[in-house]
């Protein structure tokens, strides 16, 4: 008779997540009326985004705060605002999010992907080195499901060759590295408040910087190129309007006074499943280095290790977890140099005139990169990680089972 629940076995749960989200409730409603209920209209980011700001500022522990409609929007203007144009290139690495290589486009540079380290997730300090060139005049840090990037290396070698070190903290709001909250460690950093990240207002982004110079140019970016001098319609660079509404301001703000008590949450079920799996001979925690001084846990990786897994695949542990009623995914399925924005034969007029060079992005290769989202990587998604502790520890527990009774396992192949 089988144990596990994938050849009929009983699951080790049946219901699924029970996990809120949106986290939203009361205070959400309130903001929303307390925006009706004021009888003004919005001028500029009116009342609640100035005051989402200031608290946003003083959150992160920065000099300014900007509001903006996402966190794509956000790094294209930060981009554009620190001197990135058309034909510079900017570093970034080819496991992320699309909204990466875009905004890059958008401020009309080339993306150009360095490849990746495992144990975080994020660039390979070597590889960016490797790919500096007299064109380059940017970093994009990428710090993944919380996991801040080598920031000691990222700001060195940003020093070292003079370039713009962008941190998209898209999903680590609120980790840290040696104390100070990512995004406020580069020139710039850039948030989201879409649906799946830390905080959320359904749509909505932020970028944090100390320095005014920035701050400034972003803020003329971010509304119709004004230079908030002189007359209200001087309009000094390419601008567009990309300021969100006070009804989005005003149910951020109610969402800040939330984040601690949700990353708290996602903190105490990332201890409970690294103690779970801890004796579990195929998977490995992601180990933090001692740096990190606080992870936020978008979501929860693991490190998969096939050849103590006597051979077997990845996803086909992967589907024996998940029919146990629980569910873990594998975070990107492809990598963005092989996706038809970069490699396909789509808009090749638009690709030359951004690129102004051939680039062969379809043959690319990134070892450590490739590696992660075919063979190595699990998460767990935060509904899970939100979810009562019984929801989490029964995640723990499924995979605790399916190690035990991996020979079950031994003639399957994976999708
Ligand atoms: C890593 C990363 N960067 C940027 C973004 C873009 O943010 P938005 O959806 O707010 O444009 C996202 C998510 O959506 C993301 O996951």
């Amino acid at each position: 008779m089988s144990k596990l629940a994938l050849y009929g076995g009983k699951p080790v749960r049946t219901e699924g997540t029970n996990s809120k989200w949106p986290a939203w409730d009361d205070l959400e409603k309130e903001a929303l009326c307390r925006v009706i209920d004021s009888g003004t209209g919005q001028y500029g980011i009116g009342e609640e985004g100035v005051k989402f700001e200031e608290e946003l500022a003083e959150w992160m522990g920065c000099k300014y705060a900007l509001l903006t409609i996402n966190g794509t929007e956000t790094m294209a203007i930060a981009l554009k605002a620190g001197g990135v144009g058309p034909g510079d290139e900017v570093i970034l690495p080819p496991m992320t999010f699309i909204a990466c290589p875009l905004s890059i486009l958008l401020a009309q540079a080339i993306p150009v992907f360095a490849d990746i380290s495992q144990h975080n997730l994020a660039l390979d300090p070597a590889e960016v080195e490797a790919n500096i060139n007299g064109n380059t005049k940017a970093i994009m840090a990428v710090s993944l499901s919380g996991v801040p990037c080598d920031m000691d290396a990222m700001v060195e070698i940003a020093q070292k060759y003079d370039l713009l070190l962008l941190e998209d903290i898209a999903q680590a709001q609120g980790s840290e590295w040696r104390g100070k909250k990512l995004g406020t460690i580069g020139d710039i950093g850039s948030l989201s408040f879409h649906g799946a990240k830390t905080m959320t207002s359904g749509d909505g982004g932020a970028i944090v910087t100390d320095d005014k110079g920035l701050r400034d140019l972003c803020q003329s970016y971010r509304q119709f190129g004004s230079t908030f001098e002189g007359s209200e319609h001087d309009y000094a660079v390419t601008g567009g309007n990309y300021r969100p509404s006070e009804f989005v301001s005003a149910v951020c703000r109610a969402q800040l006074t939330k984040v601690h008590d949700l990353i708290a949450k996602r903190n105490e079920s990332a201890q409970i499943l690294d103690e779970m799996l801890a004796e579990v001979p195929m998977i490995k925690a992601l180990e933090l280095p001692e740096q990190v001084t606080a992870c936020s846990y978008l979501g929860y990786v693991m490190h998969y290790d096939q050849e103590a897994a006597g051979g077997i695949h990845r996803n086909v542990f992967a589907k024996a977890v998940c029919a146990e009623g629980t569910s873990v995914g594998f975070g990107y399925p492809q990598l963005l140099n092989e996706m038809p924005l970069m490699a396909g034969p789509m808009r090749e007029r638009d690709k030359a005139r951004f690129y102004g060079r051939k680039i062969d992005y379809a043959s690319q290769e990134f070892p450590q990169a490739r590696d992660l989202i075919d063979n190595v990587i699990i998460t767990v998604h935060q509904s899970w990680l939100l979810s009562d502790e019984q929801a989490v520890r029964d995640i723990g527990t499924a995979i605790q089972k399916v190690a035990e009774n991996i020979e079950e396992l031994k003639d399957e192949t994976p999708d």
